[in-house]
């Protein structure tokens, strides 16, 4: 059961949002309209890549006279990006760009971004809305634990909790001890970080004799990879927080695309004056209506120095109607990328599907991996999946023979489960590797 000792689970003061979260829906469609025709013209007055993709398909910046004509327009993939290495799609003047960051991407070059002064204003105020809608004021100590560098996480959220006009406390990833240090220390009222990377440091706490529940922390931002709802309820029950969502990738800005309020937690507001939001089948690009689960893309407002039209994200989730921002739509929570997808004899599985049951069985702990081999001529999907510290031997194979069980029953794929002792498997300081692809077909 989870019970959140420290309450500041409450929505900001009216007053305190952004006029664009208190816009009516056709205030917000409006704005959205006039921006969207400012980016496909900057675009296709400035890349070459747009130019000639609008082309080929035979569309013109004119031609957008309402938000549905998006869908007349070409998507935008991470291969265009890799193909204009590392500025072709850059739309101003490398002396506007004040910022470049990249993602490194597992093969291959990275994909370059960049931004103008303005655009880091923008972002910067973003975050800062973001962290308010977490549960985040002005005046509290914010812990960023993001990875500062190349990645858009470390810096992206740093200038937002300025903005904010809270305390950045810029640590970084790693140093596991130290971040438990300082977490007592310093006293901060916030921390941003991956939810892998947290559940490390609430382990570190423990090591070190600490309650986890005892630090000043009230509120955790928490994105960058994919944790769902049993994974929140692990993180709110052993820290005592509220754990709220945030995404975003760098090819549409970074972190702060899109956050879910702490009041209602109820999946993640698009911040829709600066994106527009579309769900397409993942396999052939149609359209598909509000409320049908598909690949999500999304078209920048703002960006001047990187418009992205229609970019692909290939994270698959649903919109849904706004509720604690009304007019702002809602992504429900990621289930998981289309290339995490593992297709085991014919079925379609997520790690978000099993991290759902590691964490719903007695006895294991939060930390998994998933090896995907070969056995025969087919595909086979081992969990290796550590104990929980006060779970017996007896414990640990009654847990391995439930989550055989649960997954057979809920996902519809047999897998084999080893459950190895606390503390053996890899930890996160980032982002988390869960899969891993052993084939050897
Ligand atoms: O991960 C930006 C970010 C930093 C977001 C810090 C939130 C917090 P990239 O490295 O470009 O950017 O990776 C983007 O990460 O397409 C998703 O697959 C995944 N992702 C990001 N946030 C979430 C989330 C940053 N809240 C890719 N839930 C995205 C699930 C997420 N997946």
């Amino acid at each position: 059961m989870t019970t959140i000792g420290k309450r500041l689970g409450d929505a900001p003061a009216p007053e305190t949002l952004d006029a664009a979260e208190r816009m009516s829906v056709d205030e917000l469609r409006a704005l959205q309209l006039t921006r969207l025709q400012w980016t496909l013209r900057h675009a296709y007055d400035n890349v070459p890549h747009y130019r000639r993709s609008f082309d080929a398909a035979g569309v013109r910046p004119e031609d957008c006279r309402s938000l549905a004509d998006i869908a007349h327009f070409p998507m935008t993939t991470k291969a265009d990006l890799r193909d204009n290495y590392p500025y072709g799609m850059f739309a101003v003047p490398q002396a506007e760009v004040r910022r470049i960051h990249a993602s490194s991407g597992t093969t291959g070059r990275p994909t370059v971004v960049g931004y103008t002064a303005q655009d880091i204003d923008d972002w910067a105020g973003l975050i800062a809305r973001s962290i308010r809608a977490a549960g985040g004021r002005p005046g509290q100590r914010v812990h960023n634990a993001y990875g500062y560098g190349l990645f858009t996480g470390g810096l992206g959220a740093h200038y937002g909790i300025e903005r904010l006009g809270a305390t950045a406390i810029p640590i970084s990833g790693g140093m596991t001890p130290r971040q438990v240090q300082l977490i007592m220390d310093f006293e901060p009222d916030v921390i941003m970080v991956t939810p892998s990377y947290l559940l490390t440091i609430i382990d570190e706490f423990e090591r070190q004799g600490i309650d986890p529940r005892s630090s000043t922390l009230k509120v955790g931002i928490f994105g960058a990879e994919p944790w769902t709802e049993q994974m929140r309820l692990e993180i709110e029950d052993r820290m005592d927080i509220h754990a709220v969502d945030i995404y975003g990738l760098s090819e549409v800005m970074g972190p702060g695309v899109s956050q879910e309020c702490v009041e209602t937690k109820d999946g993640l507001h698009v911040w829709e004056d600066h994106f527009l939001p579309e769900v397409v089948d993942p396999l052939d690009g149609t359209p598909l209506p509000d409320g049908d689960e598909g690949e999500l893309l999304f078209t920048s407002l703002t960006k001047q120095a990187l418009p992205i039209i229609r970019y692909r994200t290939r994270d698959l989730t649903r919109l849904l109607p706004g509720t604690a921002r009304p007019a702002m739509r809602r992504m429900q929570k990621i289930t998981g990328r289309s290339d995490d997808m593992i297709i085991l004899r014919g079925v379609n599985v997520f790690p978000t599907q099993i991290e759902e049951i590691v964490l719903r069985t007695p006895g294991l702990s939060p930390h998994f991996q998933l090896h995907l081999t070969t056995q025969g001529r087919l595909d086979a999907l081992g969990v290796r999946v550590e104990a929980r510290p006060d779970a017996s031997p007896t414990d640990r194979v009654t847990a391995a023979a439930a989550l055989v069980t649960a997954v057979k029953d809920t996902v519809g794929v047999t897998v084999t489960c080893e459950v190895l002792d606390p503390d053996t498997l890899e930890r996160s300081v980032g982002k988390l590797k869960r899969l891993y692809d052993e084939r050897t077909r």
